[in-house]
């Protein structure tokens, strides 16, 4: 047990403190033509910069902008041919005038949804990382013809963009700078208790984002099974006036017979952690249940039939991106306290290794429903514990489930880096997980469950094997975890492999929270 004893002694366990930057929204009356401070930040359409022949702007809100800083503002954007398209940004430093900076910052063209304003939003925060400043305020240049509902929607991606955006992971780091934004201000946005209301809300689901993104950035040495599993009983104790938190430990789950996941941590020094958490609202009778299930590999080095591409095993670290969403979610709605819905978190947690007591290809495991699994390749573990986790999450009696899990290569392949694929034979969920995903601004894009794929799933000695061949590699996954679910529940499965990790930030992305979030509350609303 020696690298039990040095986890304990690492250290690095610690979550970090966080200072959010405080947001408040200026009452109608203030221009924010007239606000001092560090940075000014403007969102602008491509429609927005477009000037006459005399280089004036033709929107109203820029011209009197640009009068105000006499002109320099038509001046730089035209040197630095700043268009407004999105990603793109101008930043001027002005003396002796309210702001210290002006920055300019592109949307686009439309049409403009969540995820451009959250994009907005992460802009401000790097400007202000940037330039070190302590307040900034936001304003678009085309705010005024907005409803409220939209004001709401606008505001709250952009609060999500600059809280997340601020946010970084420096735990693991000797030395590091702390964030220096203090404060922003909306302009334009509206402002009033039902904004500050959805702002706190904003808040609670960042904190479960930066929770899941502390989580997947964790290596394995630090984040093993069983600090998984003590991070979600504090999350149960932390808001215990809705949480009740299980962690079966492995006898208790080779009592549940949960035969399959235990040969995926047969191999492991770490022992395995089942974590069942249980939000119940806090008043009021439930109406529908609902469930969570996340694949929660602390490490995954494939087994015996080893991961052997370049590269390919050292960002294994990430392969319980599926229980840090499930868990992340669960913060989240533990503040958030929806009614009438009670939500399962499950997690069946272990670590994919290699050793003398480590499953074999060819072994045949049990799964708790009875059914039996030819392991034809030990790399496809993800399955073999979501087998068992989704059987448990049946048995508490709920209507549907979602699992989330970082299942197959096939589905980057499939989708790319940003975009999670979707199974489910159900229409009617498909269309609620989307519609969440919607409001919460991510990609996600429902693929086949191609029943005839399941014959390359058949075993001559077994009920099934757990691979099938390489194409369609993300169906037949998807196939071969519907075993293992009761018909009677509704059941989606998300494969977020790409989207779990920026390789450019080279950092975990906190993905599916927010919709795991707007899912869970439109339950609870209808
Ligand atoms: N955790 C991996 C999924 C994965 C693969 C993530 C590649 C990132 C990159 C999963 O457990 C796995 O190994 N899947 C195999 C399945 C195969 C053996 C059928 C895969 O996708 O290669
Ligand atoms: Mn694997
Ligand atoms: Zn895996």
């Amino acid at each position: 047990m020696d690298h039990v004893v040095a986890n304990s002694t690492l250290g690095l366990t610690l979550p970090m403190q966080i200072d959010h930057p405080k947001i408040s929204f200026a009452s109608k009356e203030t221009d924010f033509v007239e606000w001092t401070g560090d940075i000014l930040a403007v969102g602008v359409t491509e429609q927005d910069m477009t000037k006459d022949k005399n280089s004036k702007f033709h929107n109203t809100v820029l011209e009197k902008l640009d009068a105000k800083l006499c002109g320099l503002l038509s001046e730089v954007s035209c040197e630095e041919d700043f268009t407004g398209k999105a990603g793109k940004s101008v930043v001027i430093r002005v003396s002796g005038l309210g702001p210290k900076r002006v920055s300019l910052i592109g949307l686009g063209k439309g049409p403009m949804g969540p995820s451009s304003f959250r994009g907005l939003g992460e802009s401000v925060a790097s400007a202000a990382k940037a330039s070190r400043a302590n307040n900034v305020a936001v304003a678009l240049a085309f705010s005024e013809g907005l409803t409220f509902e939209s004001k709401l929607a606008t505001a709250s991606a952009i609060a999500k963009g600059i809280l997340l955006g601020t946010y970084e992971d420096s735990r693991f780091k000797s030395e590091s700078k702390k964030p220096t934004l203090k404060t922003v201000e909306f302009f334009g946005l509206g402002s009033g208790p039902e904004l500050e209301k959805k702002l706190k809300y904003i808040e609670d689901i960042c904190s479960g984002v930066i929770l899941a993104k502390e989580l997947v950035n964790a290596p394995a040495n630090v984040l093993t099974p069983a600090v998984l599993a003590e991070e979600a009983a504090k999350i149960a104790a932390t808001y215990s006036d809705v949480f009740t938190s299980m962690i079966l430990d492995i006898d208790q789950c080779k009592e549940l017979k949960m035969g399959s996941y235990l040969g995926v941590a047969a191999a492991s020094t770490n022992p395995p952690k089942f974590i069942h958490l249980c939000y119940k609202p806090p008043n009021g009778p439930v109406k529908t249940k609902l469930a969570l299930v996340g694949k929660g590999l602390t490490f995954d080095s494939g087994g015996y039939n080893i991961k052997t591409g370049p590269g390919s095993m050292k960002l294994m670290k990430f392969d319980m991106g599926g229980s840090a969403a499930v868990l992340g979610a669960a913060k989240a709605l533990g503040q958030i306290k929806p009614p009438q819905v009670e939500v399962h978190f499950i997690v069946a947690a272990c670590e994919n290794m290699i050793s003398g007591t480590g499953m074999r290809p060819g072994d045949i495991l049990t799964a708790s429903n009875g059914k039996t699994i030819e392991v034809n390749n030990t790399d496809a573990e993800g399955r073999l514990t979501l087998a068992d986790a989704l059987v448990y999450a049946c048995n508490q009696g709920v209507d549907k489930i979602v699992d989330l899990a970082t299942l197959t290569g096939a589905c980057i392949v499939a989708l790319g880096p940003s975009i999670a694929g979707i199974f489910t034979p159900s229409v009617e969920l498909s269309k609620e997980v989307v519609a969440a995903s919607e409001i919460a601004g991510e990609k996600f894009w429902r693929l086949p469950m191609e029943e005839s794929y399941w014959d390359s799933m058949k075993s001559g000695v077994a009920d099934m094997v757990n691979t099938g061949g390489r194409h369609g590699g993300s169906i037949t996954a998807a196939l071969f975890l519907k075993q293992f679910v009761d018909e009677k529940v509704q059941w989606l499965h998300i494969d977020m492999v790409g989207p779990v990790w920026n390789d450019k930030k080279k950092a975990a992305t906190g993905f599916a929270i927010s919709t795991l979030v707007e899912w869970v509350v439109s339950n609870s609303a209808s």
